[in-house]
């Protein structure tokens, strides 16, 4: 958290987990786990499945929670004929604010290329949303010594086309691939590392403002018992959970990471 004028973001990724009534229980529980104080310092984005969103939306809603909605995935088109994918315009009806994009998953298992990220950040923009932009490298690359490699050229190719003041405003989720679901947590030395390497990546391509502002998220195995750490670097700030965030009092942990370590 190098700045104070970048907000954290603390954002839970269900992925595929959690029905809609599940999903209504657990953002439940994190209202009584959070408090009005736990959102002046950090924003909190959960992104349920598809088919949570609206009843998600309207429990936030109906009580008025400061818990942003999100999504984890979405079409570059408004509509047509693209069976079994959901326009960024139809999440923006449902107030999504975030949307996940290009996370390793779609990029491994679903054949996410760099320029269809790329397309869906545009998108999702031009829907009045923010991407969340995933980045990051297997376990061979990074042996091999390419995560800088991978890393900068994935975050070159996602940025094409988007305006500098839009860039500022972006979120980017540096995610070692080796790293995600497997209990294994990148050192804060070498998070960092590549986080401020993402930054000069943004600094190049969009500028120093741009560069500034942007949020960049880790992701990969956090915790309630690894967020602080993870937090206090100076180019993370916040972070992508995936199976913490299915556990609401974990969640909360991590975003009540400030006082956790205190
Ligand atoms: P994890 O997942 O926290 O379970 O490692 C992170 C992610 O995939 O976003």
């Amino acid at each position: 958290m190098a700045n104070a004028t970048r907000k954290p973001l603390i954002s839970g990724n269900w992925k595929m987990h959690h029905n809609h009534f599940e999903a209504i229980q657990t953002v439940q529980k994190l209202t009584y786990l959070l408090h009005k104080e736990d959102f002046d310092d950090v924003d909190v984005s959960v992104h349920p499945p598809f088919t949570d969103i609206r009843s998600v939306q309207t429990v936030i809603e109906a009580d008025e929670l400061e818990i942003a909605l999100g999504a984890q995935h979405c079409h570059w088109e408004e509509k047509g004929a693209f069976t079994g994918e959901v326009s960024p315009a139809f999440l923006a009806k449902l107030n999504v604010s975030y949307v996940i994009c290009g996370h390793s998953e779609r990029r491994e298992l679903f054949g996410e290329t760099d320029e269809m990220v790329n397309k869906k950040a545009l998108a999702i923009l031009k829907w009045g949303m923010t991407p969340i932009i995933c980045c990051g490298e297997t376990d061979a690359e990074r042996e091999a010594g390419g995560t800088d490699e991978k890393v900068s050229g994935q975050v070159r190719a996602a940025l094409a086309g988007i305006s500098p003041e839009q860039v500022g405003g972006l979120v980017i989720a540096y995610e070692p691939i080796w790293a995600i679901g497997t209990g294994k947590t990148a050192s804060a030395e070498d998070a960092q590392a590549v986080c401020a390497k993402v930054r000069s990546v943004v600094s190049e391509v969009a500028g120093a403002d741009a560069a500034a502002s942007v949020r960049i998220q880790y992701g990969g195995s956090v915790k309630p018992s690894n967020a602080a750490e993870l937090m206090a670097q100076p180019d993370i700030d916040g972070a992508l959970v995936g199976g913490a965030s299915l556990v609401a009092e974990d969640f909360a942990g991590i975003v009540q990471f400030q006082t956790q370590s205190a």
